[in-house]
């Protein structure tokens, strides 16, 4: 299994392209199964996530074809995807494939506004908290599907088509969000989406969707209005860059000192994260190709933050921002909203001398003047590159094992990194 080592101690200075977002790849992918024509997905990232989703639209009847790479393209391009479900073959997403990925589950809502139909297995536990589905139910059966639960099985069934309903959600969700506005774009009549979640991928899809030929207004938004229409067309449709890359590598700079320039991403993706950054006592500038950040010779202030839906401080940061605290001159406070158990680097970051207490949900940060490297692994993506972060600083060498959390959502992370002067590398065993 893969390790990645690093020496830390190294300033970053440079550039880092942004790839495109993985949470909004995942459900256009997913969206591809709402029309026969083919739908053409650019700045598509290349990620152990997006191959496990080919894998499994390829057992509903998806065609993947990955469009020619040419002669001299520049190697930290996307690449492009086509998606063609002409025809479905199977309306059953099986345990061994949603397992693997919980955004595999968001499959039912176009399977079951296209086809009348879908059977999905139950994605399961996660190491970041218990993550029912109980809201995707509920968006389903709002738009008029009658759902089953049967041996880990969610059936989802609309003989005569999904029709549009009122759906007020409860609790913010970015997977109820998704499900909804894909029911809803096929069904007849008009849909009104209460308490949305206002994440841009959120707004990314609705936008592919509209050009695909979907009623979508006030995606971004906590009310989207959705127009039902009796069929969708294939289109073209570039991803939006990756926020959540795009914030941990302007935290790796704020970590190690340095001056890096974010390439194609935007301030407005991230601006509370970038905030967070600002008050630590980072530098931040956008500029027309992207967000330049730096660090230079003052030490980092510590920050109190509480994750929230967007456009609040991103869950998917907060074990980055907890290895950047780590090192803070002073006491920083991080209280976690959105998944009760995302806590699973404090113990690992832990090994390396951070020094943080646990109540609850609140975490307590104590900043260290040195943090030494260490064997860590890590549970989750997030918890693992928050580990690369604090390796970047630590004094000797870390070793992050179990890689293929990090090959789940960050392209390239190693190469990235090491572009920039950082003393990184993948040892494959
Ligand atoms: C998406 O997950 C992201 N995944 C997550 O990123 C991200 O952390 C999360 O949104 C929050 O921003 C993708 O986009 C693929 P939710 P999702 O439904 O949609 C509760 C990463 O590292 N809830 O917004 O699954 C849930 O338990 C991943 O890239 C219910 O109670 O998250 C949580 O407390 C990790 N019932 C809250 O809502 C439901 O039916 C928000 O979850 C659904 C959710």
């Amino acid at each position: 299994m893969d390790r990645i080592k690093i020496v830390g101690g190294q300033r970053l200075n440079g550039t880092i392209p942004i790839s495109g977002a993985k949470n909004a790849t995942l459900p256009l992918m997913i969206a591809s199964l709402l029309t026969e024509e083919p739908l053409v997905l650019e700045n598509v990232p290349r990620l152990a996530d997006v191959i496990q989703l080919q894998r499994i639209l390829g057992n509903h009847g998806v065609d993947v074809t990955i469009e020619g790479k040419k002669p001299g393209a520049d190697p930290n391009h996307g690449r492009t995807i086509q998606l063609s479900a002409r025809t479905i073959v199977d309306t059953t997403a099986p345990y061994e494939l949603v397992s693997k990925m919980r955004a595999s589950f968001w499959v039912i809502a176009p399977l079951v506004a296209r086809m009348g139909e879908a059977k999905v297995s139950m994605p399961g536990g996660c190491a970041i908290g218990t993550r029912p589905v109980d809201l995707l139910i509920m968006a389903l059966e709002a738009l008029g599907a009658e759902i089953e639960i049967e041996a880990g099985y969610v059936i989802a069934r609309a003989k005569k088509g999904l029709r549009g309903g009122e759906i007020v959600f409860p609790k913010v969700t970015v997977g109820g969000t998704h499900t909804a506005l894909m029911a809803a774009a096929l069904a007849r009549g008009t849909s009104v989406i209460e308490n949305a979640a206002r994440e841009p991928e959120i707004g990314d899809v609705a936008d592919c969707l509209n050009k695909m030929g979907a009623k979508i207004s006030g995606a971004g938004t906590a009310r989207i209005v959705v127009e039902g229409v009796a069929r969708l067309s294939g289109t073209r449709h570039a991803v939006l860059p990756d926020r959540i890359e795009t914030g941990t590598y302007a935290m790796a700079v704020a970590m190690t000192g340095g001056d890096v320039l974010l390439q194609n991403t935007r301030p407005d993706l991230l601006q509370a994260a970038l905030d967070v950054l600002e008050q630590a006592g980072a530098t931040v500038t956008p500029t027309n190709e992207g967000i330049r950040i730096a660090r230079n010779g003052s030490g980092l202030m510590p920050v109190d933050v509480t994750t929230a839906p967007f456009p609040g401080f991103p869950t998917d940061l907060q074990a980055q921002l907890m290895a950047l605290m780590s090192r803070a001159k002073g006491t920083s406070r991080i209280t976690e909203t959105i998944f009760e158990n995302r806590f699973m680097h404090v113990q690992e970051l832990s090994r390396l001398g951070a020094r943080i207490k646990l109540n609850g949900e609140t975490a307590t940060i104590e900043g260290v003047e040195r943090l030494k490297g260490a064997q860590v692994m890590a549970t989750d993506l997030r918890a693992s590159v928050s580990l690369v972060i604090a390796g970047l600083a630590a004094e000797g060498e870390t070793t992050v094992n179990r890689v293929y959390h990090l090959d789940r959502g960050f392209e390239k992370l190693e190469e990235k990194l090491a572009a920039c002067g950082a003393a990184i590398e993948r040892i494959s065993d």
